[in-house]
């Protein structure tokens, strides 16, 4: 009998998503964890003794030892470039978490260097796997919004700045709320609508709570205490996108503001119909009537597994990919264009 496929998969970067995407990837019997590399001696004990592989504190030191087909970028956001191109120009594949990486330039680079060695990338977005999302995909790639002329996306947190890791440093992490967690929800709601191309964006981020020593003690939250020495990054971002065919898309982000709705949710407003996400609508006219349209039924999709099993069927199988650079390319320049915009007071455009 014919031996099974599987793909090997190395780890750069061994914290709490590595450790999620390791245990899904796990569950499958055409993968094989091979290796991770960590600067932390704690993560590394964990691994070896987890999944009982070689682990190593400089990752370059694992690509050439253990030249591994696919690499899981699992690194803070500031070392997503270098470890994913280091590993394509060694001869892997890469799948690298969300954001791509720090800002537009770095992913240039990437996607550049993909297509010229041949290596296949992958970005680690989930949402657009959701179900209403693939509802309000379909219907508006069907034609049933005719054209879309606005949406209004947003991801709120009225005091979600995490307290661990280093999500409050902009030298590490690319920007606050808006490249966290605004890359989430721009991702989807930008995939839903058909991917259009951001030609200029205008937009402004404050910082009023993440450094206030008072409100990360004072403050009762889910994760009070958080580092305000070292935070500077954006508690509330705004922007807005005018794409290629004039459409606009305009997205608002907080890791912390005085609000009251918590989460993501987008509208969009198309000639023919409109939508919400939440709650799961399209809006439109039909019979002489104004009509709500929500789905029957949704299938329960988890999204994790669709995000791993893709990236396995891709590299493994010449499946399609799910999540391109080239997505992540496009998101980024829009969040780059927020805070350019942001730092220069005025509208920027995308190139
Ligand atoms: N898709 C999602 O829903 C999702 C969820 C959480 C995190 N993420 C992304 O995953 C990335 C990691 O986030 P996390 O929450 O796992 O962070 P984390 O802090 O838990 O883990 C990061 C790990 O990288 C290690 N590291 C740092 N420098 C290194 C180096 N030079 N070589 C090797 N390892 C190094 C750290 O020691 C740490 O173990 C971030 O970019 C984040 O945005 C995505």
């Amino acid at each position: 009998m014919a031996k099974k496929k599987t793909l090997k998969i190395a780890f750069i970067g061994g914290g709490g998503i590595a450790g999620h995407h390791a245990g899904l990837f796990s569950k499958y019997d055409d993968v094989e964890i091979i290796g991770m590399s960590d600067v932390a001696p704690a993560s590394r004990k964990h691994w070896a003794e987890a999944y009982d592989i070689p682990t190593y504190s400089d990752y370059r030191k694992m690509l050439r030892e253990l030249k591994p087909p696919l690499v899981d970028v699992c690194t803070p956001n500031f070392l997503h470039y270098k470890p994913a191109m280091d590993a394509m120009q060694a001869g892997s594949h890469v799948f690298v978490e969300k954001p791509m990486a720090m800002n537009a330039r770095e992913c240039k680079a990437m996607v550049a260097r993909s297509k010229k060695l041949r290596r296949k990338l992958v970005v680690g977005f989930q949402h657009r796997f959701e179900a209403r999302v693939q509802f309000l995909k379909e219907a508006i790639a069907a034609g049933r919004f005719g054209k879309i002329m606005f949406t209004r996306v947003s991801y709120y947190r009225r005091r979600g700045i995490p307290n661990w890791g280093v999500f409050g440093r902009k030298e590490l992490q690319g920007g606050g709320g808006l490249i966290d967690v605004g890359v989430h929800a721009l991702e989807q709601a930008w995939y839903a609508i058909g991917r259009p191309k951001p030609v200029a964006v205008s937009g402004n981020a404050w910082t009023f709570i993440g450094d206030d020593p008072k409100k990360a003690r004072d403050i009762k939250c889910m994760w009070p205490g958080w580092d305000t020495k070292t935070y500077n990054v954006d508690d509330l971002a705004v922007g807005q996108i005018r794409f290629a065919d004039n459409s606009i898309l305009a997205l608002e982000v907080s890791f912390a503001m005085h609000n009251q709705e918590e989460g993501f949710n987008y509208k969009i407003h198309g000639e023919k119909a409109g939508a919400t996400l939440d709650p799961i609508k399209i809006y439109t006219d039909d019979y002489g009537h104004m009509v709500d349209v929500t789905p029957a039924y949704l299938p329960e999709i988890d999204i994790w597994d669709v995000k791993m099993r893709g990236v396995i069927d891709h590299v493994l199988n010449g499946g399609p990919n799910l999540a391109p650079a080239e997505d992540g390319l496009m998101v980024q320049q829009m969040l780059d264009g927020i805070y350019q915009s942001a730092k220069v007071g005025k509208e920027v455009r995308v190139s």
